[in-house]
């Protein structure tokens, strides 16, 4: 079994699959509310963390970022995103972020899309990312909603006796791990309460400027009817925060 679930081979098959991975950021319905959160790229230090292919790493290179810097614990991924990109000044490490180090004071801007609900010592993470903002830095980032992640077991949507389906919440308070069925695989998560989330990042001096239970918009919806069902209860959270 590879260390990472990522790395295990049919599910990075299923992976490659998802709107998302086809079709990049565009393909992610909460992309246009991420992007509204992010600063101007122009000149910035960029980190990725849990870049996956690549996406965003190509993306800020494009409007005007001047280093970019892909992290992601999986071999598969980190080779993936290699073979997509072709600007040198774009560089992807393959490195665990429960262990991660980053070099002081040299980041404008650290973003990391739905991976920290996979990170067990956030604590230490997130210590480790304070430091490495410049005065002013921007740390964004976007993970399953807590809502999404506490239920504790491997089920969906219940469905009642008139047919009508409601998204169980049980288990909200117990913190910790949850193993969850995605993409034909069994995937450890780690469910934290949006407090613990808010209170860790003001614990660790970072000022929070938005917080948003994303949902797609009407138009969303008209175009992709599935995403209703975010509107049942929010799947994703995104915080903008800056040093
Ligand atoms: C859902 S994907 C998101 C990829 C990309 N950020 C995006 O939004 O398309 C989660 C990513 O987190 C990475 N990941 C999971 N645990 C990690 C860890 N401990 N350290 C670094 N990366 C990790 C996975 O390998 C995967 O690429």
């Amino acid at each position: 079994m590879p260390k990472n679930i990522y790395d295990d081979p049919d599910f990075f098959k299923n992976y490659a699959q998802l709107n998302r991975s086809i079709h990049g950021l565009e393909g992610a319905p909460e992309w246009p509310s991420l992007l509204e959160l992010l600063p101007s790229l122009k000149n910035l230090n960029i980190a990725d963390l849990g870049c996956g292919y690549g996406w965003f790493c190509r993306y800020v290179k494009e409007k005007g970022a001047t280093q970019v810097m892909g992290i992601d614990v999986s071999e598969k991924m980190i080779f993936k995103a290699k073979t997509m990109t072709t600007n040198n000044a774009i560089n992807y490490y393959i490195k665990d972020m429960e262990q991660l180090e980053l070099q002081k004071s040299s980041f404008n801007l650290v973003y990391s899309s739905l991976t920290l609900h996979y990170i067990k010592n956030i604590s230490e993470l997130l210590k480790t990312i304070f430091n490495s903002l410049l005065p002013d830095g921007h740390f964004i980032f976007s993970v399953e909603h807590p809502i999404y992640t506490a239920a504790m077991q491997k089920t969906d949507w219940i469905i009642n006796s008139n047919g009508q389906r409601s998204w169980p919440v049980n288990d909200y308070q117990r913190e910790g791990s949850r193993i969850k069925s995605w993409l034909g695989k069994s995937v450890e998560k780690q469910h934290r309460t949006i407090g613990t989330y808010l209170n860790l990042l003001i614990q660790q001096g970072f000022t929070i400027t938005h917080v948003e239970e994303w949902a797609p918009s009407d138009e969303q919806i008209s175009k992709i009817p599935e995403l209703a069902d975010e509107r049942e209860r929010p799947m994703l959270l995104l915080v903008s925060t800056h040093r």
